[in-house]
């Protein structure tokens, strides 16, 4: 059995989990932010993967939570691969350091990290890049995901370089910077465009949108700043702070909301 657990918010990190999974004919897909908070993650798989995006050069924190919540089967880690990859606009900083050290507090060990490059989603900072950059980086992120998949066959081991003291000054940034995007929802504002489809709520990982009758939305302060409410409102009804709302949004072209939504109520 392989398990792979992963946590998107546009689409990246899924895309390529989705990808990668078609290298294995045993591997299951299973959502981060769809499982229950409250129960442990057993790791008794032969292979498990992580797959999530950078956060501010770290781990956002429901996959920081998330790997809090994994346990050893009783016989302990027995050969079993665990291995985790993420995915950033370039600049990984101690995301996967974060991953190695958070687990081997409890003596798991994570057998191969690798970092993919993908288009970037935060759209405080930028707008989408042109069609044709964002091609370029999915032809890259496709041999990169090749060649991963093939280490992974192989349980060959790799670990993230690592240059003492940046990479502990790093993990401390990143930790501080990610503990600030729960309030960062306070930018979304609403326009009248909204139309009431429930999608934001239902895509929101970290349940912090909630719709009033008429199917408008409020955030709750409990964040990821994962983009998702904003990135993916088909009536582009959801703007951020001061940025002009004509800026460009982005989710990976492959994938669709629906994929990552909760279902909707019948
Ligand atoms: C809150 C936030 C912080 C981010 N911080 C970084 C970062 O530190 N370095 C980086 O290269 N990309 C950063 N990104 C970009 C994402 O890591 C990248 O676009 C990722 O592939 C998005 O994956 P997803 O579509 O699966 O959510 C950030 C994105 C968000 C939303
Ligand atoms: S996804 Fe957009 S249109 Fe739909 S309810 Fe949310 S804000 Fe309104
Ligand atoms: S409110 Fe929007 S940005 Fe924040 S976690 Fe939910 S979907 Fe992501």
């Amino acid at each position: 059995m392989h398990r792979i657990y992963y946590f998107s918010g546009t689409g990246n990190s899924y895309f390529l989990a989705k990808e990668f999974a078609k290298n294995f004919k045993d591997a299951v897909l299973i959502s981060i932010a769809h499982l229950d908070r409250g129960e442990d993650v057993i790791l008794d798989a032969d292979i498990t993967g992580i797959f999530f995006p950078v956060y501010c050069g770290g781990v956002p924190s429901i996959v920081h939570k998330f790997l809090k919540r994994i346990v050893l089967p009783e016989e302990g880690q027995n050969g079993r691969f665990l291995y985790a990859i993420c995915t950033s606009s370039g600049v990984p900083g101690a995301a996967l350091p974060v991953v190695e050290d958070v687990l081997a507090e409890r003596s798991i060990d994570v057998k191969a990290c690798f970092h993919i490059r993908m288009p970037s989603n935060y759209y405080p900072l930028a707008g989408a890049m042109p069609e044709k950059q964002q091609n370029q980086i999915f032809q890259r992120a496709k041999r990169a995901l090749r060649i991963a998949a093939v280490m992974v066959k192989k349980r060959k081991k790799t670990h993230p370089l690592r240059i003492f003291p940046i990479d502990t000054f790093v993990k401390f940034i990143a930790g501080r910077a990610i503990a600030t995007l729960a309030g960062s929802d306070k930018g979304f504002k609403l326009n009248d465009k909204c139309n009431g489809c429930e999608l934001c709520a239902r895509i929101c990982p970290a349940s912090n949108i909630s719709l009033d009758e008429a199917g408008h939305p409020s955030w709750h302060h409990h964040c990821e700043q994962c983009m998702a409410c904003l990135q993916w409102c088909p009536a582009d009804a959801i703007e951020y702070g001061k940025i002009n709302p004509a800026r460009k949004k982005y989710h990976h072209p492959l994938v669709t909301a629906q994929e990552l939504a909760k279902p909707a109520e019948e």
